[in-house]
């Protein structure tokens, strides 16, 4: 009874404390009572006065926090943060003995709950859009029974210092140090451990310390110790608490006892008062078995059967595909559907590799041969015979070389069409140049990449039996692999045609910029069309600039004809790639760019075919001398182009196009070696 009381008394401590303003905050639970503390999600209080973070289910996060405010800074003063500490009583029990997921979180956070977090590794404390962002002002000491290599996770067993994200600051394998020995602990052991979090407000050091139940002091060394100064992280006004989640595998997260000091050395818990961990699976219910168990077990069966059918029936109807008699000849190169759905993990967001023309790239890992791959999956349109369409990705797919990235075959479902290839684990070549990149790649690594494309589209247009065009040539569509060799790739616009037969006239595909203006006109596209968009191509590496984009609100930048009008000041490399930082061999890349204007010319006659482009790129032959060519400006043709549609035409967007071909202006052909200034004349002939 007198155990009661004090127990009681103990409880109570809290509120009192709470209430007196001046006072440092602290408080106390040794076991939890409903109503002590603030729950959402799946979180808990069991009847034995458990805290149970998370329950049997799946994809569950659970959210415990004190329920009133903390002060963690003196608003009279100045900034910084007080000292605090925390220790609390955990156990993590898994439905496997090896297996878990995901762990707790000891959480200091500016809100009760966590709106908008997500369960699984982020452990209900961030979401893909805020992970990492110093304005979540929240600072956690996680728990994590998973390696999250994304995440960094040194393995699937470590106490993390989180600051604002899921990456720790620092992590430590779960041990402790008794006599200057480690020993581990292996969190989801389900026994009890106690965890101690300080931070010293003078020092600005975060200490972190866990030790089995059974070692009752804290032990002098802590497993964690970092020096960062929390002032810019915590609030003057925040709550404290626990969040925990789960991902695949049910696990149940326990708190035992906590407390908590502002100020000073925390409150030891009193271990031999905590309540009893409830055991995994109760079976104290066996007496009711055969008046509730049995019924219901029953129904469930009845309910699973019922159940069972329509799964499968959705499930037949999920991977449900069209097969057609001529498509039986593909065999090898047609995908189940299904084993993509199970590569790409059902196409979910994590697997999206990006944007190619047409469609949506994922990553994925073929079920049975672990094969990585890239699966590309585009919304088919009914205007072109799907069977025609299919014959020539499957002949384009048997083309092989070491320049192409590979297509290892297709799968047709509903009106969507998959695309599989290779997977490139470097990467498209514009992430590389665009957009303020993190890393670049420096001039041989370019080089050899542009070397590698030319040989690569030499193939495609004069070594395959028939000629092949690409019709999308540009950096966005040159893959990396593993040793930064340029692989073309995308070949889902490609077109073939008979040698010495004339190319079919088609709907106008490609991207603005590396459209020659030929193709645009007629839409014919011929070696000639990907010869410009090489030349496109080559000005993009060599000057790390997209071809068009927009300078401000009235003007377009023309890569092109500021190139030109650079080498006609005789002043070429003052275009190259301020992100080489100079490092370039000048003569090489001065042969790039003057191949770039080359072929980018606007008459296809002038332009040279890949074999000569190769003949240049290798020193084999002179490159031709420039200022003896008649150049005919284009730009204004861009200008017009991009302010009515903007972006990449595509197949699927054939409508815009007979816009394209009336709006288009009529170039003036002059010579420029007389010119002044290309770009006075390319902006009054864009009005
Ligand atoms: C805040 O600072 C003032 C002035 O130094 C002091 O009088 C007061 O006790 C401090 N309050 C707390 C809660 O520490
Ligand atoms: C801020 O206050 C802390 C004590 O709360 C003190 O140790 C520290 O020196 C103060 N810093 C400044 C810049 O006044
Ligand atoms: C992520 O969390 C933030 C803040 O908790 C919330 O505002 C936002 O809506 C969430 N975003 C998503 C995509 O759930
Ligand atoms: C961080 O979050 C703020 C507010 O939600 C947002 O404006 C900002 O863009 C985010 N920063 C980053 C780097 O995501
Ligand atoms: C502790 O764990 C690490 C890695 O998990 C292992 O290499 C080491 O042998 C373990 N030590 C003991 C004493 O079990």
């Amino acid at each position: 009874m007198a155990a009661i009381l004090i127990f009681m008394l103990i409880l109570s401590i809290p509120i009192f404390l709470a209430s007196g303003a001046s006072e440092d905050l602290s408080f106390t639970f040794n076991g939890f009572r409903s109503g002590d503390l603030s729950l959402d999600g799946v979180a808990e209080i069991t009847s034995n006065g458990v805290l149970k973070l998370t329950n049997d289910v799946d994809q569950q996060i659970g959210h415990a926090f004190y329920p009133n405010s903390v002060s963690f800074k003196n608003q009279s003063t100045n900034s910084s943060v007080f000292s605090f500490s925390a220790t609390f009583v955990f156990a993590i029990k898994s439905e496997y003995h090896d297996l878990a997921g995901h762990g707790i979180a000891f959480v200091v956070s500016p809100s009760r709950g966590l709106p908008g977090a997500r369960p699984s590794e982020s452990l209900g404390l961030f979401n893909e859009s805020n992970n990492g962002n110093e304005t979540n002002h929240i600072f956690a000491i996680e728990l994590d029974t998973i390696q999250n290599l994304d995440l960094k996770d040194i393995n699937r067993n470590h106490v993390g210092i989180n600051i604002n994200g899921l990456v720790s600051e620092r992590a430590a394998p779960a041990g402790y140090w008794v006599d200057g020995e480690f020993k581990n602990l292996t969190l989801i052991s389900g026994e009890l451990m106690q965890v101690w979090v300080e931070y010293d407000g003078i020092d600005k050091r975060i200490d972190v310390t866990m030790a089995p139940i059974e070692i009752i002091h804290k032990p002098k060394t802590p497993l964690l110790s970092f020096r960062r100064d929390l002032s810019s992280v915590i609030n003057e006004i925040m709550f404290v608490g626990f969040s925990s989640s789960t991902g695949s595998i049910t696990t149940a997260h326990y708190v035992l006892g906590w407390s908590f000091k502002i100020n000073g050395e925390v409150p030891r818990l009193a271990l031999s008062q905590l309540p009893e961990l409830p055991p995994r699976s109760e079976k104290k219910q066996r007496s009711k078995f055969l008046t509730v168990g049995l019924p219901l077990i029953c129904s469930s069966i009845v309910l699973t059967a019922v159940l069972g059918a329509v799964f499968l029936i959705h499930r037949r109807r999920k991977f449900a595909e069209v097969l057609e008699d001529w498509e039986l000849e593909y065999g090898p190169q047609r995908f189940k559907y299904k084993d993509l759905y199970i590569a790409t993990k059902g196409f979910r967001e994590k697997e999206f590799l990006g944007f190619g023309g047409f469609g949506r790239v994922y990553k994925g890992v073929l079920p049975n041969s672990k094969i990585e791959v890239a699966v590309k999956k585009i919304s088919h349109e009914s205007r072109q015979g799907m069977k025609e369409f299919v014959a020539e990705i499957v002949s384009v797919g048997r083309l092989r070389h070491r320049n192409l990235v590979a297509l290892l075959g297709y799968c047709r479902r509903r009106e969507k069409l998959f695309l599989v290839y290779e997977y490139m684990p470097n990467g498209s070549l514009d992430t590389y140049l665009h957009d303020w990149p993190e890393v670049t790649i420096n001039w041989e690594q370019r080089f050899e990449i542009i070397k590698g494309v030319a040989s690569g589209l030499f193939y495609l247009h004069e070594q395959c039996e028939q000629v092949v065009i690409h019709r999308d040539v540009k950096a966005s569509n040159v893959l990396l692999d593993a040793e930064f060799n340029g692989r073309l790739g995308d070949f889902g616009l490609a077109k073939m045609h008979d040698r010495g037969a004339d190319p079919r006239t088609t709907h106008v595909v490609g991207t603005l910029g590396y459209l020659a203006p030929e193709h645009i006109r007629t839409g014919r596209a011929t070696s000639r069309t990907d010869v410009y968009a090489f030349g496109a191509f080559l000005l993009e590496v060599g000057c790390g600039r997209r071809p068009i984009h927009q300078q401000d609100e009235a003007d377009d930048f023309i890569l092109m004809d500021w190139v030109f009008s650079c080498w006609s000041n005789g002043d070429i490399l003052r275009t190259a790639d301020p992100k080489l930082g100079g490092n370039f061999d000048p003569s090489q890349l001065e042969l790039v760019l003057k191949l770039g204007l080359l072929c980018s010319h606007s008459s296809p006659a002038v332009r040279p075919t890949m074999r000569q482009v190769l003949q240049y790129l290798e020193a084999d032959a002179p490159l031709p001398e420039l200022a003896t060519l008649r150049w005919r400006l284009s730009g204004n043709v861009f200008l017009n182009l991009r302010r009515r549609n903007g972006g990449s035409i595509g197949d699927g967007d054939g409508d815009g196009l007979d816009d394209f071909s009336m709006s288009y202006p009529v170039s003036t052909e002059r010579n420029v070696t007389s010119s002044s200034s290309v770009a006075e004349s390319v902006l009054s002939e864009g009005r």
